[in-house]
This record gives C-alpha cells, structure tokens and sequence, in this order.
C-alpha cells in the first residue's frame, strides 16, 4: 500500500487525514511535535496495527526535522503532506486577538505565524524531496487557506495569517515548477473549507470528516496537468 506523511496529526484536519487514509488501508507516518501528548494518534496507531508510525516533528524546529527524515531514511513517501498550521494568538476563529488588529500589531506573534505556516513547510519539503522522489506517487501538498487568496479578500483583517497562506501559495507555486520539471513531482495548495477543528471554531460550516474526505479525493485525482493549482476540499479550483 502506499505511504502519507502528515505534518501536525495530533488534532484537527491532520488527526482526521491520519485516521482516513488508515482506513484505507494506506501506511501512514503520523507527525506531531509532542507524541507523549497525542493521545488520539497512539490510540490510532495501536488500532491499525503498525501502519500508524507517529514521529516526533515540530515544523519550527529544523534539527527535528531532519531528524525525522533521517530516520525514515530510505522509504518512500507516496503523498507528503503538510497540514500544521496555526493562526497566532487568536488562533481559534473570532477570538479576536488585540496584537492582530492594526495599530496593535504583536511582531513576536506574526513571526511565530510564518515560522510554523511558511519556513515550516519549506523545510519540510527540502527534508523529504528524497523520499518523494523514490516513491510511486511522487506528490506534494499544503492545506493552504481560502484566505490566502489575494483575490478572494473581501472582509480584510486577518493579516498575518492571510499574509502567510499568500507566501506558502507563492512557493508552492515555485516548488511546482521547478520539482515538476526536474524531479517530476506533482505540488498542489489545498484549501479545506471553513472546517470545525480548533482553528475553524464551533460555527464553522462542515466537519473534519467531510472535508478531508473531499480533500483525498482532490490529492487522488492529481496529475501534472493539476499540479502549481490551488484547489478547495469540493474540486473546485480557488483563484489567486
Ligand atoms: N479549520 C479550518 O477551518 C481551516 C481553514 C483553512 C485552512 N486550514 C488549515 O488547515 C491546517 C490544519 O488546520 P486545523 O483546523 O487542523 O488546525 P488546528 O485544529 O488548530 O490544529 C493545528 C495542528 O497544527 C499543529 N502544529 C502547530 N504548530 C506546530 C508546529 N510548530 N509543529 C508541528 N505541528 C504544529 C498542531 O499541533 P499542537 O497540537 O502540538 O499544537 C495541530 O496538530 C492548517 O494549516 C490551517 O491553516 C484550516
């Protein structure tokens, strides 16, 4: 069966893709930062009997990283998947936190936001090339955001998490250029709807199962002609 890395499995959306594509009978190699406190991934991990690995990576941590990596050395990642994310302080939806708002910037928090959103995945992706490159499925994504869409800013705010989306899509866009023509890997950005985790909040529009259920069916269906594109959790495509 193939194999699926996933960055922040601990919780939320990467929790759910964790315990999905298990039960699709995929090997899944579980990442998150404090094992000792995942409690739902070991609860996972005994449940599918050795194809849930849960690894320890924190994505601001690059010695973790390539750690990580270097104890998976050799096997192949079929689908790499990068789902940590957070929004700062005010990371649960509507919390309002003052050092968002203009006026009130809090710099140590926008940092921590690009730290975990941009340089995170980055790394990551420059970790694992390798292991990508030897498998069959030889793909590449990041759960973006809607509101990473310059084009789709209707309501403002939001700006250090919005800047953040903005800079992982440009880079992705650049990875899936450049490892599409030398590595012929496939990058896609991936937006999951407005999705009741931690983040999303209670009001949020579906649940985790629905979205990430849309989700795989989107990674599934990439191909070359779909890679450097930013598709939401239905198939539809998002523009910039
Ligand atoms: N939920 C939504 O409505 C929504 C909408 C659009 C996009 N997204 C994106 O979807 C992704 C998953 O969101 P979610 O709703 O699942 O968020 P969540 O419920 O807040 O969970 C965030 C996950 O990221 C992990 N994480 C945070 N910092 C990390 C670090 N330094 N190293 C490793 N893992 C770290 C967390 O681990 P800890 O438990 O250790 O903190 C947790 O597993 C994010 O990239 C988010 O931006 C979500």
């Amino acid at each position: 069966m193939p194999t699926v890395l996933v960055t922040g499995s601990n919780r939320g959306l990467g929790l759910e893709f964790v315990r999905q594509y298990a039960a699709a009978g995929w090997d899944v190699i579980a990442c998150a930062r404090r094992p000792e406190r995942a409690a739902d991934l070991a609860a996972l991990a005994l449940a599918h009997e050795g194809r849930v690995q849960v690894e320890a990576l924190d994505v601001t941590d690059r010695a973790s990283i390539d750690a990580a990596a270097r104890r998976l050395e050799g096997r192949a990642i079929d689908v790499l998947l990068c789902s940590a994310g957070t929004m700062g302080r005010g990371s649960t939806a509507g919390t309002g936190f003052p050092g968002s708002r203009f006026g009130e910037i809090d710099y140590a928090d926008w940092e921590e936001i690009f730290r975990v959103n941009v340089t995170g995945p980055m790394k990551v992706i420059e970790a694992f090339v390798e292991h990508v490159a030897r498998s069959a499925g030889r793909k590449i994504v990041a759960l973006s955001s809607i509101v990473g869409s310059i084009a789709s800013n209707t309501s403002g705010g939001l700006y250090a998490y919005r800047a953040s989306k903005a800079a992982l899509n440009a880079f992705m866009k650049s990875l899936a250029i450049d490892l599409g023509r030398s590595r012929g890997l496939v990058v896609a950005m991936l937006h999951p709807g407005w999705v009741r985790t931690d983040m999303g909040g209670p009001r949020a529009d579906i649940d985790a199962p629905e979205s990430i259920a849309g989700l795989i069916k989107v990674i599934d269906g990439l191909d070359a002609a779909k890679a450097g594109r930013f598709w939401r959790y239905d198939g539809s495509e998002l523009p910039w």
